[in-house]
Formats: structure tokens, sequence, C-alpha cells
């Protein structure tokens, strides 16, 4: 009876999580999703790039939104492959910056910056519970360009502040 019950509380966890991620729907709902905040922060970096006052570190930013863009176009091949289709009207994420207003920029900076961190931290939770070692392969790939990122953005505003 007791192993029965083990037996029951073990199909209910798998029931829980396993086949949430393990199926291809889902899989591509995250890829889908992973692509939309590649865009998003590419272009944040791209319109924020500009308001830097200094061509170097301007030079900077506008290195990793194209890196970010990389990114975006190597989710798009993994959902290709998974005989999936990328979302043709990627989201747009709502990202605080419109209210604040500073010629140096930092205050937008910071904001790309907690955005790149939080689509950090949605890739190392995402590399824990998705099981396709494919994808898991290219999540940690990009995750490894993400901690880079994080010490720039943190150089720019720094030398920005
Ligand atoms: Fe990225």
């Amino acid at each position: 009876m007791a192993v029965e019950t083990k037996k029951g509380f073990v199909e209910i966890l798998r029931n829980l999580f396993v086949p949430y991620f393990s199926e291809r729907e889902e899989l591509l709902k995250i890829l889908n999703e992973n692509y939309s905040k590649e865009i998003t922060i590419a272009k944040m970096m791209d319109e924020h790039a500009e308001i830097i006052p200094f061509d170097f570190l301007k030079d900077k930013l506008k290195k990793i939104a194209e890196e970010e863009r990389k990114h975006a176009e190597k989710f798009k091949q993994k959902i290709a492959e998974l005989g999936g289709s990328v979302n043709p009207s990627a989201k747009i994420y709502d990202v605080k910056t419109g209210s604040i207003h500073n010629e140096k920029g930092f205050r937008k900076l910071v904001a790309d910056l907690e955005f790149d961190k939080e689509i950090y931290e949605d890739y190392i939770s995402q590399i824990n519970r998705i099981e396709n070692e494919d994808v898991k392969k290219l999540l940690r790939e990009i995750v490894e360009d993400e901690v880079r990122h994080k010490d720039v953005l943190m150089d720019i505003v720094m030398r920005l502040c």
C-alpha cells in the first residue's frame, strides 16, 4: 500500500512538471518568448545607445545589441528545427523607461541591465526544467554571452553615473 501511495505521488509530481516542459508545444512557446525578449532587448539597447554621449560607449552597447539579435536568430532557427514557426508579431515587453528622463540615459541603461538580468535568470530556470538536450545546450551558450553582457553593461552604467 505504501509503495502504491509512493507511486501515486511520483505520478502526480511527474504530471505536474515533466509533461509541461517536455511537450513540443510548450518548448516552442518558451523558445518564442525567448525570441521576443531578445528582439526587444536588442531594440532597447539600440535606442539607448543613441542617447549615450560618448562614441566608444555607444559602440559597446550597439555591439551587445547585435549579439542579442544573433541570439534571437538562434532561437528562431531552433524553432524551425522543431517544426514550429516564429510568432510574426513578437511580443513587446513593457519596460518602464518612458517616464524617466536623463540626458545621459543612465536610468534607461539600468533598465537594460535589469532586463538582461531577468533574461539570464529565465534561461537558468529553463535549463533546469527543459529536457531537450539541444535546447539546453543552446541556452547554456547564450547564458555565457549574457554573463559577459552583464559585465559590459555594468561598466557602461558605472562610467555614465
Ligand atoms: Fe541575449
